[in-house]
């Protein structure tokens, strides 16, 4: 009896001192304060070498205190002291989604990081470059992990270094580019799906135990259906102005795969990086790789902060001359499509002077001539001028333009393939295609290999003699209409490092482009918005949104894209489709970089006097729209109307512009619309600018103050007969 009661009594013991499942506690040796302006990210090391990610939010006043948070968490246990990881490795303690796993030359599959050293670089007084190395406990394999800073833009820039000297090359089978911890109570995401004329469509949900990926397995285009950009809401709902909400994406235009792990402790875990799907990357030793940055920031203060934040920062230092001055166009394709000769050329320079805009966009159909571009079915890659349509070439164009007072600009798409090509002839094997399977085809046509350095230089030869046979040339619009299908590189040796290597190879193209021309302005195009991510925008001035140019659908993916992506950027123009006047049209394109895309001859006097009129109009605010500050008052997914203003850096002047999109027989704003972003000591004189037919609703000379305008608001007066209204903010002293 006394024995078994010993025996109880002792198994009562081991299950108390023993749980089954212990739990480590193990001591913080030293944090890395990651500091913004106005947020703090704190990786901690802990006395076992796991660096882990312990904080992300408002900055404490003492660093010292970052200490104590881990203490404040009573969550459920976490077996393995790596849920909230800086860099989750594989097939060894960890229970969760990787951020990294590895086969090492020898088949092992085995991977434990622990922290080595950690370097803190100055790059300027705003920006800090922390670099963390990390090492694995049995293999010559290390990570570095690398954080740059931009405090005053409250932006951090992720990415990961991936290296080894083992004796063969290692397989790299993820290799995310950052792997962030958030605590908080609930946590709502807003995704984007779309498609062709379609893009941004946001979707926002509670997120739920598990993981929610967004990816794209596309290959080219790869935003066609996702992008990587995202908004997380932490604690609430997300809302425009108030919360804390993480905004970012993948600085990436290949595949990507963003996974938001809610994990056992209800913490969120989000992984992002390249698509390791078909993508095993064959890493040989002593190489670098260098994942593409994860750029994110945090706002307290909602979305609309959290917006501000990310287009300062890419006007500063990611968008090609994000500061700069951007040029409104007349671009043919809406208009002629591929019938097009150098009488109907001349005609459109001289409607471009007409109607005020700085230059001529030359879209698709001006090359090939075994195989004319007469219709999307033939010659991308025989980049010589068609002779038929243009007999004294591209530099007679170039030169007619600045006899006419206008610059040039023209289409092309590197990328791509026809089947009925020269190209395709002379250079199968640089086409991306399965040897032993049909062809299948993206809008008729193929993509070549960019991961083969001899199709980089074609194309890049190709951008260049464009440029030397016509100096002068200003502007070019970069397409990428299709997807990659029968994923296979002749060129590649092993065809998992293919997807990444596109992508790189794409870049390094761009690299050597913007080496010789580092200013020319240049738009990102892919079919519309396939394309748009700031690992591109790097070398691109704009970007195209959509090939839906109907004003009422692109108030809405322009509104989406606003979240991210700064005006300046996104180039609106106004065309043929939707059955809107003219005014919403140019109204609709005025939150932006404007152009048209129309013909002229089609529009009647009152309309061609208004566009003129607006034209001049936009000269006078686009400094506003593309410089300032964005303040979002009203989203058409919640109200009956969508309402924006931009306010200048210096606060004197602002720019609103308002749309009705609920159009019922009694559709009207009842309220004023409380504006943010004004000086409250200063006094505005409001204008409404862009009258067409009816005056004026507003009250002459009106001038309220800022004070007024922030706490009581303005009515732009809008209804059924009046569906979108610019106001003109002027400081009046
Ligand atoms: C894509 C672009 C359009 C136009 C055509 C030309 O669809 O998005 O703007 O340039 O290609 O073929």
């Amino acid at each position: 009896m006394k024995k078994n009661i010993l025996i109880l009594f002792l198994a009562f013991y081991c299950i108390k001192a023993f749980p089954q499942q212990t739990q480590l506690i193990l001591k913080t040796e030293k944090d890395i304060v990651l500091n913004t302006d106005k947020f703090a990210m704190v990786l901690s090391i802990e006395e076992n070498k796991d660096v882990n990610t312990i904080y992300l939010g408002k900055k404490l006043k003492d660093e010292k205190e970052y200490r104590k948070i881990n203490g404040q968490y009573k969550q459920a246990h976490d077996y393995t002291n790596m849920y909230q990881s800086a860099y989750t490795a594989s097939g060894t303690r960890n229970l969760l989604e990787p951020a990294i796993s590895v086969e090492h030359a020898d088949g092992n599959q085995a991977l434990d990081l622990k922290y080595v050293d950690h370097k803190i670089e100055d790059k300027s007084p705003n920006q800090k470059h922390v670099v963390v190395t990390l090492k694995d406990q049995v293999y010559p394999f290390f990570v570095e992990l690398h954080y740059l800073t931009n405090v005053k833009e409250n932006v951090i820039e992720q990415w990961a270094v991936i290296k080894h000297q083992e004796k063969k090359a290692v397989k790299l089978v993820k290799y995310a580019s950052a792997n962030i911890s958030v605590k908080g109570s609930d946590f709502y995401l807003r995704n984007y799906h779309g498609d062709w004329i379609a893009e941004m469509q946001p979707e926002t949900q509670k997120l739920t135990h598990g993981i929610k990926t967004l990816d794209s397995k596309l290959g080219s285009r790869t935003n066609l259906f996702q992008t990587s950009y995202f908004a997380l809401s932490i604690d609430n709902p997300i809302a425009e102005n108030e919360g804390t909400v993480l905004l970012g994406g993948l600085d990436w235009s290949g595949n990507f795969r963003v996974d938001f792990e809610k994990d056992p402790q209800e913490n969120v875990r989000i992984i992002a990086g390249i698509n390791n799907y078909a993508s095993h990357y064959s890493l040989a030793p002593n190489k670098e790789f260098v994942t593409p940055r994860f750029t994110f920031t945090l706002s307290t203060q909602g979305l609309g902060q959290g917006s501000r934040n990310l287009h300062e920062w890419a006007r500063n230092s990611r968008l090609l001359d994000g500061n700069g001055e951007r040029l409104t166009l007349l671009n043919n394709w809406e208009s002629t499509y591929f019938d097009f000769d150098e009488k109907k050329i001349s005609h459109l320079l001289e409607n471009t002077k007409k109607l005020g805009v700085d230059l001529f966009l030359l879209d698709d159909g001006w090359f090939g001539n075994k195989y004319p571009r007469n219709a999307d079915t033939s010659a991308l890659g025989d980049w010589e001028v068609n002779k038929k349509k243009l007999p004294n070439g591209i530099f007679s164009i170039v030169k007619e333009a600045k006899k006419t007072g206008v610059e040039f600009g023209i289409w092309v798409e590197p990328e791509m393939v026809s089947p009925k090509s020269e190209l395709y002839e002379k250079h199968p094997k640089w086409v991306v295609k399965q040897p032993a399977r049909d062809e299948y085809y993206f809008r008729n046509q193929l993509v070549l290999d960019l991961s083969n350095p001899e199709v980089q230089d074609f194309i890049f030869n190709m951008m260049d003699k464009l440029f030397t046979d016509n100096p002068g040339l200003a502007y070019v619009k970069w397409d990428c209409n299709a997807v990659i299908y029968n994923a296979y590189s002749a060129y590649q040796k092993d065809q998992n490092n293919f997807y990444t290597d596109y992508t790189f190879g794409l870049y390094k193209v761009l690299e050597r482009f913007r080496a010789k021309y580092p200013k020319v302005p240049m738009m990102l195009c892919s079919g519309g918005g396939g394309r748009v991510d700031y690992g591109s925008l790097k070398y691109f001035t704009e970007y195209w949104p959509s090939d839906n140019t109907d004003p009422y659908d692109r108030i809405f993916i322009q509104y989406e894209n606003s979240l991210f992506f700064p005006a300046i950027a996104s180039a609106n123009h106004i065309t043929t489709f939707g059955n809107q006047d003219i005014k919403f049209k140019v109204d609709v394109a005025g939150m932006g970089k404007m152009g048209f895309d129309l013909n002229l001859e089609e529009l009647h006097d009152e309309e061609l006097k208004f566009a003129q009129e607006a034209v001049k109009n936009y000269n006078l605010y686009k400094d506003i729209v593309w410089h300032g500050d964005l303040y979002r008052f009203a989203n058409p997914r919640e109200t009956n109307h969508a309402s924006l203003g931009y306010v200048s850096k210096d606060k004197s002047k602002a720019v609103m512009f308002n749309y009705l999109t609920k159009y019922t027989h009694v559709s009207k704003t009842t309220n004023p619309i409380k504006w943010d972003g004004l000086d409250a000591n200063k006094n505005y004189k409001i204008t409404e600018i862009n009258l067409y037919k009816s005056g004026s609703y507003l009250q002459n000379d009106l001038v309220l103050s800022g004070d007024f305008l922030m706490k009581v608001g303005i009515n732009p007066i809008l209804e059924n007969n009046r569906r979108s209204v610019v106001l003109l903010l002027e400081e009046v002293k």
